[in-house]
């Protein structure tokens, strides 16, 4: 699948701890582009994993946000994304800089977040997410999903949902210059997605639209957010 992405947007990853945003990250987008939260939580605190600085970490994400959308600078989020809140403080930065925001969920079954988990604790000798904490990204995830149309209703531009490795595998990132397509808002019209279908370049997004209250922000889990 080709996800058309226009210089400068916003690109949310949406995932659990190991659905593979970090890897999807690095695979598409080169480092200077992206956000993570394990990052600045390495930064601030004692390590990526290091929960106690979640809040500054994010404070620290925000405001690097808010100045590369308002350069116009192209920038992908790595956190997990999961709750309405946690996007919702991502899309009020696009909103501000007039950008628009795509989301790419990695919706895989649970059963493949754990088992990777395991493997990268086991591989790189750091601690392993509880499996509670995946539990609970999972269903925040699912709460999230269940009403098609919601994310976009939240008011990304587009939302691509992968729902298998292959899926992911298959994805294929289409840079936009800027000025190729309208770039300067938030929705339908502007949105990548409906340029790229135009062009016969996106062959599907999910849809979804529902509201629900506002959750904590700070992930309650020992490693990444
Ligand atoms: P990631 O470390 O990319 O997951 O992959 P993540 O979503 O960013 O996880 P958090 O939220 O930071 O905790 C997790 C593990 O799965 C492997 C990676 O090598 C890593 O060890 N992986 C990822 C695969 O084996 N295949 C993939 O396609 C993606
Ligand atoms: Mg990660």
């Amino acid at each position: 699948m080709q996800i058309a992405v226009p210089d400068g947007a916003l690109v949310v990853l949406v995932g659990v701890a190991g659905s593979g945003k970090t890897t999807f990250a690095a695979r598409h987008f080169g480092p200077d582009e992206i956000l993570s939260s394990d990052a600045f939580r390495g930064r601030i605190g004692s390590g990526e994993s290091d929960q106690t600085v979640s809040r500054a970490a994010f404070a620290v994400l925000h405001r690097e946000l808010a100045k590369r959308l308002g350069s116009g600078r192209t920038t992908v989020v790595d956190a997990t994304n999961v709750t309405p809140w946690a996007r919702q403080g991502l899309l009020r930065r696009a909103v501000a800089a007039g950008r628009p925001a795509i989301a790419i969920v990695l919706d895989l079954p649970e059963a493949i977040c754990l088992g990777r988990n395991a493997q990268r604790a086991a591989d790189r000798a750091v601690a392993d997410v509880p499996h509670a904490a995946i539990r609970r990204q999972s269903a925040d995830l699912g709460r999230s999903l269940r009403d098609p149309g919601r994310l976009v209703g939240e008011g990304f531009s587009e939302v691509v949902r992968l729902g298998t490795p292959d899926a992911v595998d298959a994805v294929e990132i289409l840079r936009i210059p800027d000025g190729r397509i309208g770039t300067a808002g938030l929705g339908r019209a502007a949105s990548p997605g409906s340029a790229g279908r135009d062009r016969g370049l996106l062959p599907l997004t999910e849809r979804s639209n529902r509201e629900e209250p506002d959750r904590t922000m700070t992930p309650r889990r020992p490693r990444s957010g």
